[in-house]
């Protein structure tokens, strides 16, 4: 696990926009894997503009995110599906067909979550995985507790995540409590993981995925074990290490 640490957020989404970069020139045909949350806002700000600049296409590139929530139509503001239409998709070149989104309103999820597993495989595996940490050192919606070898699944949401999340959704709106994520040991078999975190919230989980115990109280810390995980943190989320 390579830990870089930037003075502050700005550095953060530089230095991991430049990896994506460097992947898409590399490969054009690349499995990108990809993330929500508020961290990964400001490197999708930097592909975009990098793609309108001419200097990476996502043409021949093929995505998946991580998760999303379940019971949410995906044309509701708060699904994954919509921020990363909103955020990513709508601003690049990538045909809309090669970009996945768990189905989080599937019909019958669990195989849903086998078929996702499935299209992962036929894409040829993730090249690159985006990664942000939430504060109890979940990965995608694997919470502590997760088993480490799991792959795409319905995972419950923990009270913490709900309570972090909520300021996204509108005061008394109901709040899913429910995911379909990619697994641990999906994600453990991406051939390059990067990890973004920012702020003095993360500084904990930080802490708990790079020093603490492989563990699943610590879901993040199975990328100890990974070959290539690039984990990119301001000074702030850096301040327990
Ligand atoms: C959500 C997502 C995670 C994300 C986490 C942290 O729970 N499922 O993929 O890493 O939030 O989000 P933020 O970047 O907003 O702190």
């Amino acid at each position: 696990m390579k830990v870089v640490i930037k003075e502050d957020a700005a550095g953060v989404a530089r230095y991991g926009a430049d990896l994506f970069r460097d992947q898409l020139q590399r490969k054009p045909d690349s499995v990108l894997g990809l993330a929500t949350g508020s961290t990964p806002f400001s490197l999708y700000r930097l592909l975009i503009e990098s793609n309108q600049r001419g200097e990476i296409s996502f043409a021949r590139a093929t995505s998946f995110n991580l998760d999303e929530y379940m019971d949410l139509p995906p044309e509701h503001p708060q699904s994954y599906w919509h921020f990363m239409q909103k955020h990513l998709f709508a601003h690049i070149d990538i045909d809309p067909a090669r970009t996945h989104v768990p189905p989080g309103n599937a019909v019958d999820p669990i195989s849903a979550c086998n078929d996702y597993e499935r299209a992962i495989q036929a894409a040829g595996g993730i090249d690159i995985q985006l990664l942000g940490i939430g504060r109890n050192g979940h990965i995608g919606f694997n919470e502590p507790t997760s088993c480490l070898t799991s792959r795409t699944r319905v995972k419950t949401l923990t009270r913490e995540t709900i309570d972090d999340n909520a300021r996204f959704f509108a005061a008394g709106e109901p709040q899913p409590h429910l995911s379909i994520t990619m697994g641990i040991g999906t994600i453990m078999e991406a051939r390059l993981v990067v990890l973004l975190a920012t702020g003095e919230s993360k500084a904990s989980a930080i802490k708990a995925m790079v020093e603490g115990p492989v563990s699943a109280w610590c879901p993040a810390s199975a990328l100890q074990m990974h070959p290539a995980t690039v984990v990119i943190v301001d000074r702030a989320a850096a301040g327990a290490l």
